[in-house]
């Protein structure tokens, strides 16, 4: 048995790896080569349309935008939360300001539970509006005051009301503007204050406004925050920006009121993660222990041996 293993090895060693390593060289040049090739062409035929791409994007210097800046929010870190208190501030510019014009269909007054309002509270918020409901036994439609799971009530009945009291230009459902805009919160904060007189050359109809933060600069939508426009309950200075930061994180926060919970619960997988996989680098290491610091080795004696052996059956059996 060991004879036969030693002769196997003997053969191997001797005759095997020469071809081997020459065929190995041989595949490994035409790889690399076809390889190089292949990055080249790549890189020729990206390069290509990427270029091709830009030059057919038209580049109009009639449609100027003006790109909101990157700002750091209370809210953007990995682990930082939402500023709740500025939640609500940015609610009552909500609710005293932009409500004239805008829904938002998709909050209800018991979102406001336990993140600016008391149950109580929010209740009795709810109760302020009117909301319509029926039809009664008589067949028609009534309003009572608001319960916790309506909706905040919408401005106008329908997109024609709406259009027609803001000179054919709609204003956005807000449920989910952070989310619909590119740049989110800073592109609302920037829109809100970023109003100025229309540069010269640019021609606005009636009802529009000029705001360079707008796609195409003319917007339907009048300038709707100025200083000490409202008073916040908490007593904080009502200046433009901080109206404009409070709704921005009040925006951001309906579009994704789950944003505290999943990082949350992204901080506690990572960490749950962190402690499984060094568990399984340890159980792996300990597992492959034996095999991985075993050692193969050959007796140069007993291999000379086993050559001669080999040598000598190839001639008992008349081979070379
Ligand atoms: C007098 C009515 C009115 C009020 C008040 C108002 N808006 Fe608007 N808003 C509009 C109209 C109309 C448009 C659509 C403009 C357009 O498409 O040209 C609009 C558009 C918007 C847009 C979308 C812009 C875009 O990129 O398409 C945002 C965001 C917005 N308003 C936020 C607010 C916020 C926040 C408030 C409160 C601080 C507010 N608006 C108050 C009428 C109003």
């Amino acid at each position: 048995m060991s004879t036969f293993a030693g002769r196997t090895t003997a053969a191997l060693l001797r005759a095997k790896p020469a071809v081997f390593t020459q065929q190995a060289n041989f595949s490994l040049k035409s790889k690399t080569s076809k390889n190089i090739a292949w990055v080249v062409g790549s890189l020729a035929v990206g390069g290509g349309v990427v270029t091709a791409a830009a030059l057919a994007t038209p580049v109009l210097a009639g449609d100027p935008i003006l790109h909101p800046a990157k700002m750091h929010w209370s809210h953007s870190g990995w682990l930082d939360t939402y500023d709740h208190a500025s939640i609500r501030r940015g609610y009552e510019v909500y609710k005293q300001v932009c409500a004239a014009c805008h829904s938002m269909e998709y909050m209800h007054y018991r979102n406001l539970v336990g993140v600016i309002f008391t149950e109580e509270e929010a209740k009795a918020e709810a109760e302020e509006a009117q909301v319509e409901d029926g039809p009664n036994d008589d067949g028609d439609m009534f309003l009572r005051p608001g319960k916790l799971s309506d909706k905040f009530p919408s401005p106008y009945k329908n997109e024609q009301l709406a259009r027609n009291a803001n000179n054919g230009a709609l204003p956005p459902d807000l449920s989910l503007i952070c989310l619909a805009r590119h740049g989110g919160e800073d592109y609302i904060f920037s829109l809100l204050t970023g109003y100025s007189d229309a540069p010269a050359g640019v021609q606005l109809m009636e009802g529009q406004h000029y705001n360079a933060y707008f796609q195409g600069g003319a917007i339907g939508m009048a300038q709707a925050l100025y200083n000490e426009i409202i008073e916040y309950s908490d007593g904080t200075p009502a200046t433009q920006s901080q109206l404009a930061k409070d709704i921005s994180t009040f925006l951001k926060w309906a579009g994704e009121r789950d944003q505290d919970k999943n990082k949350l619960y992204g901080l506690r997988g990572i960490i749950v993660g962190l402690i499984m996989l060094s568990a399984v680098l340890f159980l792996n290491r300990q597992a492959w222990s034996t095999q991985k610091t075993a050692q193969l080795a050959f007796r140069p004696p007993v291999y000379k041996k086993y050559v001669k052996t080999f040598r000598k059956g190839h001639k008992d059996y008349g081979m070379k």
